[in-house]
């Protein structure tokens, strides 16, 4: 991720730096024939912020311009693979900024919000995931459940 940081104006094109009012954007820049490895870039104007998600997924996120913020959650329930009763704890935040690398694994899974808040510049990062990552779970604190989701990206 390091490199990819570093030679990220030699593989990233304009198309990859696709944005939307609407909400942060998710560009494919590379998904593996088997499924088994992803790369996308993500565009966060400022006041953009994901849901509670989580991945199903190990990741490693790499920061090209701008802060990325990640408030990261704890699960105090057990997984048993069931939609209810899941209790989420807050847990700590990372600001992110260029040349910075995250990574997390599943199992337990890694539970966490990512944006940028109001008052800050652009962020653009780049994800690589070990499957496509066309859907994840979204968790609602309140009532504590969560439910699959899919997420939109724009084509390679
Ligand atoms: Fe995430």
């Amino acid at each position: 991720m390091l490199d990819l940081i570093d030679h990220a104006d030699t593989f990233l094109e304009p198309k990859h730096y696709q944005s939307s009012a609407a909400g942060y954007t998710r560009n494919l820049i590379y998904d593996a024939p088997d499924a088994s490895l992803s790369l996308y870039s993500i565009i966060w104007l400022p006041g953009q912020w994901t849901p509670v998600h989580d991945h199903g997924s190990w990741g490693v996120v790499g920061i090209i311009e701008g802060v990325l913020e990640e408030r990261s959650y704890a699960r105090l329930s057990p997984d048993r693979g069931a939609d209810e009763e899941i209790d989420l704890m807050r847990g700590g935040t990372l600001l992110l900024r260029h040349g910075a690398v995250t990574s997390f694994v599943p199992n337990p899974d890694h539970i966490h919000v990512t944006g940028v808040p109001t008052g800050r510049s652009r962020a653009v990062s780049l994800h690589l995931y070990g499957r496509t990552m066309s859907n994840f779970n979204i968790y609602d604190l309140e009532a504590r459940t969560r439910r699959r989701i899919d997420v939109a990206h724009n084509e390679s």
